[in-house]
């Protein structure tokens, strides 16, 4: 089950105040939120409105348009899988095969212990390295399934130290 977040308001306020109640800042806001939480809890979007003066139809259309945030709770740690050509004729589709079947999800899917959340993503710019996935901010490159199951439980091991 995964668990939403209890809000830390000092610093979701601290957040917004970094930015200095700036509204054309919002998508900055929301990031750093989702940084913290790994979603932006639904409960910090009327904050967002009242403070930054913009529409909760602003606040979802950033966070439908931008993949890196998510209203919904996610896991700890989010398995991006680069979709784009390169990594694509490289093997990303059994990358996301294993990593599915590891995981026991699909895509925009989070496993059971709310640890992982699996994700398709654009070309990340780092295409000779290909195939390639991303587990939070970490870049991991010249995957192959084996490769790329170890990564995955290499994260879990941490999670549980
Ligand atoms: S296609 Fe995967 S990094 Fe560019």
């Amino acid at each position: 089950m995964i668990q939403t977040a209890n809000i830390d308001w000092n610093k979701v306020s601290a957040i917004i105040d970094d930015y200095r109640e700036n509204h054309e800042a919002l998508l900055m806001i929301m990031q750093d939120i989702s940084d913290m939480y790994n979603y932006v809890p639904p409960e910090v979007i009327p904050v967002l409105c009242e403070r930054l003066g913009v529409k909760e139809s602003l606040v979802y259309s950033v966070a439908t348009f931008y993949k890196t945030i998510s209203l919904e709770p996610r896991g700890k740690f989010i398995v991006s899988v680069c979709t784009g050509t390169a990594c694509h004729v490289r093997g990303a589709e059994k990358l996301t095969d294993a990593l599915e079947q590891q995981l026991d999800i699909e895509q925009g899917q989070t496993s059971a212990d709310g640890l992982f959340t699996l994700e398709g993503v654009r070309c990340i710019g780092c295409c000779a390295s290909g195939p390639v996935i991303t587990v939070n901010k970490d870049t991991h490159g010249g995957l192959d399934r084996s490769k790329a199951l170890n990564i995955v439980e290499s994260y879990r091991q941490q999670a549980s130290r």
